[in-house]
């Protein structure tokens, strides 16, 4: 089948694009707003985009609150979202008015981070540090704007449990990271193969 999306007549019961964009890993973002309450929720607009200086960005569809506090204090925090914190991830995303903490209603600890004021999800095996670099609200072929707010940041610091570090490497079979795909869809990573790059 084909489509095109400015007719959006794909003429299935939902929407593809999710699902052919997938596995996408999920940046569970902690921020503080600027009187310093604190804020979690899970994007899966999410990744790295580089990796000297390390940096990431997500996606908001909506200037959601965690944009918003990222634009007002400049940091954050990207919390791996794993298998064994699934249910508290997915709690955390419901919509609390602004200034209710997801991290009390998902029943999650927070841990201090060291250079950067947002806490961090003390049970996440792996957390980015992050300072804003800049948020972009981008714009379609039209040039209209969207409600799509890029926020990219610079990793300042990662915490690594050391339980998930094997041998000096980072070993996902036990860190299990939790991927989004389409629909209701997940999945999970534990099971690896490795590829050596060819030789030019
Ligand atoms: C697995 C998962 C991934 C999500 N990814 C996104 C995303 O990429 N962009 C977005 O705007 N919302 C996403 N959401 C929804 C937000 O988490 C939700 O709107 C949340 O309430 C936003 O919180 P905030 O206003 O505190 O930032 C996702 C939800 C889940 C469960």
């Amino acid at each position: 089948m084909y489509y095109e999306t400015s007719k959006n007549d794909h003429g299935l019961p939902h929407n593809p694009f999710k699902a052919i964009v997938a596995p996408r890993p999920i940046g569970w973002i902690s921020t503080i707003d600027k009187e310093g309450r604190p804020n979690l929720a899970p994007y899966s607009f999410f990744n790295g985009i580089g990796d000297t200086p390390p940096m990431v960005m997500f996606a908001s569809t909506g200037f959601k609150d965690s944009a918003a506090n990222i634009a007002e204090t400049d940091e954050f925090v990207c919390n791996m979202a794993s298998y064994d914190l699934r249910d508290a991830m997915n709690i955390s995303s419901a919509p609390l008015e602004h200034g209710v903490s997801e991290f009390e209603r998902a029943g999650l600890e927070m841990a201090p981070s060291k250079l950067v004021k947002a806490p961090r999800v003390a049970a996440a095996y792996t957390a980015l540090e992050c300072k804003h670099l800049k948020t972009v609200r981008m714009q379609d072929l039209e040039g209209n704007d969207t409600q799509s707010w890029v926020t990219f940041g610079q990793v300042v610091a990662v915490h690594i449990d050391d339980s998930v570090l094997v041998d000096g490497l980072l070993d996902l079979t036990k860190v299990r990271p939790l991927a989004r795909l389409g629909y209701k869809d997940y999945s999970v990573v534990d099971e690896l193969f490795q590829m050596s790059r060819p030789a030019v």
